[in-house]
């Protein structure tokens, strides 16, 4: 038995406090989100022939009877100095071929939009045939190229995919014998969200979209810090014209195992501008975490002198201008530029990812001094370490308190018993201290330690209890973020993660199904929800939360059953009138250790019916491990 009452408000839920974390991570920008599908499109990796090869060669040098491949630095842009310069001796049909990030996705009937720029010296290739090929050499679709000028000029087709492939390379014939220069080889489809040109991948916003997110946190993650200050995240060199951002080697790269020679770099064609718009998009707040003037943690921690800082406390302010400012000022100009005059209306900046210790608090200030100088109503998220449980954490805590911070970032990946244990974690949390964005986490079920498992129900449940306790105390949590978000099933270093894709396919996991539960139905106040006075925390194993939505009139309880057994539960409900007919929305599944997969994508997600009241109370019979969510509207 229970007691819901609809009159006794605890706390006020932010239109924050379920939101998405976005890192380049696990292919998440590059061969994922950013739709681009070829990889290295600009020969600007550290080996600027990586992703690209010729048929029947071991490396790029061969083939040479017919034609080379030569990579080459004077192209005269600075951020993008490299590109490909083509000699074909012979007309025997000399061909490159891009590999796409672990191959290309394309879809019968689907369009895809090709760019080049090439220089054609003496006008000697007549022809460039661009086409789609499976690895047996099958052709999928193609277009053709007449180079005409012996300048740098730019040139596009279109090419129409004659079936679906998942692993589609690019295959790129040259008839005549000459020169050529090649560089920005750029593939999208033509459907992108929002179809824009330098777009997003549509399946994959969509996933986003549907989590109706109140915020959206970019660009990390580590990625925002770097392994050293050189290769940390700076804003300003991803706006502006894409071929102009400058290619760099991903944060994650080196921890990858892919072949001989990782393959992970950043291009930034999702860059800042990419963020904000895809942030309005979803409506979602854009959050965007900058560095603090230290490197990753897993780097010996390269720290920017205190004299040194102010360039990295001009890009927080910049960043703000960028966002909102006039587009008469230096950077609201950029952003109008870039096709959005209107500001985007940024209130939250983060400075440091998982920074601690002395040295962050000391960077912290300078940051939070000048941002609040010249604006104040900039709410600031500062970070804390890797670790919530370490005495790092408890003194940057302490010192962040002194110093009045709004918002404090907490990470936790961690084991499902924590998760259980911990939904009790903010109950007792100082009320006048800063209030908490819980950044990053997620249940690891065979431990983090241990590494990358999938994303079993039991992680999934045990988040959901851990989020009633969030959710319980949303008059402190007010920002709540799983993370990571994204993994390409062929390329990750990080998992579980709360969306996977291929080329072409991508699916919620559990994990996703439970944040969309609560993000949608969200409520605006926490009403109370007790057993024999007290909160409902774990006893039996079963946690709850209950809330009102003001503007839609309804009650919604979230009950969560993390035992083996099923329950029964009673809600006598007291405060508010209520219709007595409701919704029920279920997510069971018998089998702790299953997950969703791409042949099985839908093996665990809710389902809905309708619910009937008894009088004033409800009665529900909760399935052994399951997640329910009772919706009822207020008279
Ligand atoms: O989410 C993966 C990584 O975990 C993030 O980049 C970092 O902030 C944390 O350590």
């Amino acid at each position: 038995n229970l007691e819901v009452n609809t009159a006794q408000t605890i706390a006020k839920i932010q239109p924050t406090m379920y939101g998405v974390f976005f890192e380049d991570i696990n292919f998440a920008a590059d061969g994922g989100l950013y739709a681009e599908m070829v990889k290295n499109r600009s020969f600007e990796f550290a080996s600027p022939l990586m992703g690209w090869w010729q048929p029947n060669s071991k490396n790029h040098s061969l083939n040479q009877e017919s034609g080379i491949a030569t990579p080459m630095r004077t192209s005269g842009n600075a951020n993008n100095s490299d590109f490909c310069r083509i000699i074909i001796n012979n007309d025997k049909g000399y061909q490159i071929v891009n590999e796409g990030f672990r191959g290309m996705g394309v879809i019968k009937d689907a369009k895809y939009n090709l760019s080049l720029k090439a220089a054609n010296h003496n006008n000697g290739i007549k022809k460039i045939i661009i086409q789609f090929i499976t690895k047996d050499k099958k052709v999928l679709g193609e277009t053709t190229i007449v180079p005409t000028d012996t300048n740098w000029k730019q040139y596009s087709s279109q090419i129409i995919a004659t079936e679906t492939e998942a692993k589609a390379q690019l295959r790129i014939t040259f008839e005549g014998t000459g020169t050529i220069d090649l560089d920005m080889i750029s593939l999208f489809p033509e459907e992108t969200w929002n179809n824009r040109k330098n777009g997003l991948r549509k399946d994959l916003v969509q996933l986003l979209y549907d989590l109706k997110p109140g915020f959206l946190r970019f660009p990390g993650g580590c990625i925002v810090e770097g392994r050293t200050l050189e290769n940390r995240y700076q804003w300003k060199k991803t706006v502006g014209a894409v071929e102009d951002r400058e290619t760099m080697i991903n944060r994650w790269n080196t921890e990858f195992k892919h072949k001989d020679a990782p393959d992970y770099f950043q291009s930034f064609g999702l860059g800042f501008f990419e963020y904000f718009q895809l942030s309005e998009d979803i409506g979602a707040e854009p959050l965007p975490i900058l560095s603090c003037g230290i490197a990753c943690q897993y780097n010996t921690g390269e720290l920017v002198p205190m004299e040194e800082l102010d360039p990295y406390v001009q890009d927080a302010l910049d960043l703000i201008e960028f966002a909102n400012g006039a587009v008469t000022s230096k950077w609201g100009k950029l952003r109008s530029d870039m096709g959005h005059p209107k500001p985007f209306n940024l209130k939250f900046i983060g400075v440091g990812n998982e920074q601690w210790g002395p040295q962050y608090i000391e960077r912290y200030k300078v940051f939070a001094e000048a941002i609040k100088a010249k604006y104040p109503n900039m709410i600031i998220v500062s970070g804390s370490g890797p670790s919530p449980d370490g005495a790092f954490f408890d003194y940057g805590m302490q010192e962040l308190k002194k110093l009045n911070a709004e918002i404090v970032d907490e990470h936790y990946y961690k084991n499902p018993e924590w998760f259980k244990e911990n939904a009790t974690r903010y109950d007792n949390y100082d009320r006048k201290g800063p209030k908490v964005f819980a950044g990053e986490y997620a249940a690891h079920p065979k431990g983090v330690e241990d590494g990358m498992k999938e994303n079993n129900w039991l992680s999934a449940v045990s988040e959901a209890a851990f989020m009633t306790g969030l959710e319980r105390n949303a008059d402190v949590v007010h920002l709540t973020s799983y993370a990571p978000l994204m993994a390409h099933v062929d390329a990750f270093q990080w998992a579980p993660d709360m969306i996977w894709f291929d080329n072409i396919h991508s699916f919620g996991t559990a994990n996703y199904y439970v944040q969309k539960l609560f993000s949608t139905n969200k409520g605006t106040d926490v009403v109370a929800i007790t057993k024999d006075g007290k909160a409902l925390t774990g006893q039996n194993e079963l946690y709850a939360t209950a809330a009102k939505d003001i503007d839609k009139k309804e009650l919604i309880v979230k009950l969560v059953n993390t035992s083996a057994k099923a329950q029964d539960v009673a809600l006598n409900l007291s405060g508010n009138a209520l219709e007595s007919k409701g919704k029920l929305i279920l997510m069971t599944h018998s089998n702790l250790e299953d997950y969703n997969t791409i042949a099985e994508p839908t093996k665990i997600i809710p389902t809905e019916s309708e619910y009937k009241m008894k009088g004033r109370k409800a009665v529900l019979n909760l399935p052994a491990y399951s997640v329910a969510i009772l919706k009822l509207k207020i008279k």
